[in-house]
């Protein structure tokens, strides 16, 4: 193995540095392999400046630091890109573009470290002959053939703090707090989170929830004598005689952007509670800064492990958690079925069992 390329696609996670770091660290010293960096995810491949050496001087320092110093983008599927031509906006495919660009690098390898946008990309570009490893990022964990995605930890570690804040607050003024998270269609953010920062209210997107439900669970603190709440939602939930709550709507190409579901729970509520209510809208907080003390030691292996897999040529796989093992798992198994909140587990029924509501009858 003499060459590799690396990028990091779709949108950012804490921990993407400490990936980029490991993957050099181990190309370069253990296999005496050189790196590329691709800059703002498959884009760099053809775009000028696009390609720069990454060595042991690039990363030095960028274990702690969020974002990535490759940059990403989260709207660049060479498949089917968005571009104006004659005053009209077209969809061209730029993928053989890419496949050519890549095959002139002279790379062993291509290690794509993203979510499951990036990594059907990956997939798709594997089909067509590139050798590709993937690393499973998001915040969202939503990735499947793995137990957990770098970044995922952080993410509900910053919604766990945001939920002790929003408590002292709460149970300060007799309010009720609404705390929107991420997790697209997936509740574990809001889960995880909830839990560990002691809501009384969760809602998932995999558990549609009823306005009375809540409406009674908050009452029923009231009648005991606690004159707040703390409910969080989940972007992607929603009441079971309502739709999804986009803030920006999508099209064929570009997956829409979902939030405002915690305004609406919080309208409704203060009307049907007759308590004061408050919204907060965490959003990107949530992917930003310094990955925890877990995502560090999860990417660190996950970078180490995909450079491994590299060297086996061992391709079209991605790295995964499963257990306490870093281990590799096909890529297009890991993508088939997307990783939902299993209502069956023991986090929801200890979820139930501490009296948490999910807005439902259970
Ligand atoms: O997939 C990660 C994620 O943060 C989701 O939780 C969220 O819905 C989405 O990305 C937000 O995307 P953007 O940064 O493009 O607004």
């Amino acid at each position: 193995m003499k060459r590799l390329a690396i990028l990091t696609g779709g949108g950012d996670a804490p921990g993407l540095n400490a990936v980029l770091r490991a993957a050099v660290k181990t190309a370069v010293q253990v296999y005496g392999c050189e790196i590329l960096g691709v800059r703002n995810g498959y884009d760099g491949f053809i775009e000028p400046g696009g390609i720069v050496p990454l060595g042991l001087k690039e990363v030095r320092g960028i274990l702690p630091r969020g974002g990535t110093i490759l940059g990403t983008a989260n709207r660049g599927n060479p498949f089917a890109r968005k571009v104006e031509q004659d005053g009209e906006e077209q969809v061209i495919d730029v993928s053989d573009q890419v496949v050519s660009a890549i095959k002139k690098l002279k790379v062993d390898g291509v290690i794509v470290v993203g979510g499951d946008g990036s990594l059907r990309i990956a997939q798709e570009f594997y089909e067509k002959g590139v050798p590709v490893v993937g690393v499973p990022k998001t915040i969202d964990n939503d990735i499947g053939g793995t137990d957990v995605t770098f970044g995922f930890d952080t993410a509900v570690n910053i919604a766990m703090e945001a939920i002790d804040r929003l408590h002292t607050t709460a149970e300060s003024h007799h309010r009720v707090m609404v705390l929107e998270l991420m997790g697209w269609d997936a509740g574990f953010i809001a889960l995880h989170a909830g839990i560990s920062g002691g809501a009384d209210v969760i809602l998932i997107p995999e558990i549609p929830f009823t306005w009375q439900a809540i409406v009674d669970k908050i009452l029923d603190r009231v009648r005991r004598g606690t004159y707040f709440s703390i409910v969080v939602v989940s972007e992607g939930a929603r009441p079971r005689d309502g739709g999804l709550v986009y803030r920006q709507a999508g099209d064929e190409i570009y997956a829409p952007r979902l939030g405002g579901i915690g305004q609406q729970v919080a309208d409704t509520l203060q009307i049907d509670t007759g308590l004061e209510t408050r919204v907060t809208v965490l959003g990107h907080l949530q992917r930003g800064g310094s990955p925890t003390a877990f995502d560090r030691w999860l990417c660190s292996r996950y970078g180490a492990a995909a450079v491994r897999l590299a060297a086996e040529e061992k391709y079209g796989r991605m790295v995964a958690l499963q257990g306490t093992e870093v281990v590799d798992t096909g890529l297009q198994e890991a993508l088939v079925v997307p990783k939902r909140v299993n209502l069956e587990s023991d986090a929801v029924q200890t979820a139930r069992d501490l009296g948490i509501s999910f807005g439902d009858a259970g």
